[in-house]
């Protein structure tokens, strides 16, 4: 058995998740990797990528199977896999929704109750749910999302007070917008939900295209994330929610401290941004 610390890292094949398994591996971890596309995860030392899909219930056993076997050990788990079922609540097929919940949501809770044994034998272990600042903020047309990042932070809370007892920490990242495929995947699937005839068209319209435009002016990296994944596996004393910018956490901070402020302000831009496009 190794001496070197084991973390497991969905979502591995791209964005934060790839960048995240470059870094742990950079830094001695053995890093055990998945995602569906599994070609698409690093190779190196350290590194074993597993080809794993979260909603399917017997990939994740297969993906945690494999490590206690290998390693007999799991020291962080980082659920990371996720993307965004964008589109308009009424037009988005409930298949759709219960995906988005499965992908963002109960592919993590399966994976941390098949994780939990482990970390309790050992007495220590880290869960590192990757929520998003969308897990308190929220925008029309995302509102799937929204709901399950606001889902995986309350339940990481919840099980956070309970298995502290046993040395296991569970905590949450909220990035921002960050440089990867997750902004052009959510605006296609607003535009791929649209039902024929969509009342929403307008709306997506509008939307999609600030949307678009805000993607192309993100600053922040995978790589800069990958480093805030790092610190909330690693903290001695681990933080209830990690953010990789000021202005992350500050607009985190307003939304939950002026909820009508917020709520008003996004009405007022939407207002604005609709009522432009028409003109
Ligand atoms: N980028 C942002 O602006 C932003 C902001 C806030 C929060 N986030 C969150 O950060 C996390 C990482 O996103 P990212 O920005 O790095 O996006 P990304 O580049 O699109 O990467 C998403 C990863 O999730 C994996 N994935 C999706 N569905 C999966 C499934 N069913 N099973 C296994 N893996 C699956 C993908 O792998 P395969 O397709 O190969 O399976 C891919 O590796 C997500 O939870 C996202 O919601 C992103």
């Amino acid at each position: 058995m190794s001496t070197k610390k084991v973390i497991a890292i969905t979502g591995a094949s791209s964005g934060m998740g790839k960048a995240a398994v470059q870094l742990f591996a950079h830094r001695g971890w053995i890093v055990y990797g998945g995602a569906r596309r599994v070609e698409n995860i690093s190779t190196g030392t350290n590194i074993h990528a597993v080809k794993l899909d979260v909603t399917d219930s017997a990939s994740n056993h297969n993906f945690i199977n494999l490590i206690t076997t290998e390693q007999q050990r799991i020291d962080v788990l980082i659920n990371n896999a996720g993307y965004g079922e964008g589109g308009p609540v009424e037009d988005i097929p409930l298949a759709n929704v219960r995906k988005q919940f499965e992908t963002n949501f109960f592919g993590a809770v399966e994976l941390t109750k098949l994780t939990l044994p482990t970390m309790r034998a050992q007495k220590a272990g880290r869960i590192v749910n990757i929520s998003s600042i969308g897990g308190d903020l929220y925008m029309p047309l995302n509102a799937y999302y929204h709901a399950s990042k606001a889902a995986l932070q309350q339940w990481s809370d919840a099980l956070d007070l309970e298995v502290q007892r046993f040395g296991i920490r569970s905590v949450i990242v909220q990035p921002g917008g960050t440089q990867s495929a997750w902004g052009d995947i959510a605006v296609q699937n607003m535009r791929k939900n649209l039902q024929p005839n969509s009342a929403y068209l307008p709306l997506v319209d509008v939307l999609g295209n600030v949307l678009s435009s805000a993607n192309n002016r993100i600053s922040a990296t995978s790589a800069d994330l990958a480093h805030v994944f790092y610190a909330a596996a690693t903290d001695p004393k681990p933080k209830q929610r990690y953010f990789n910018s000021f202005g992350d956490r500050l607009v985190v901070h307003v939304v939950r401290a002026h909820p009508k402020a917020f709520r008003a302000a996004t009405g007022a831009l939407l207002h604005h941004l609709e009522r432009r496009a028409r003109n």
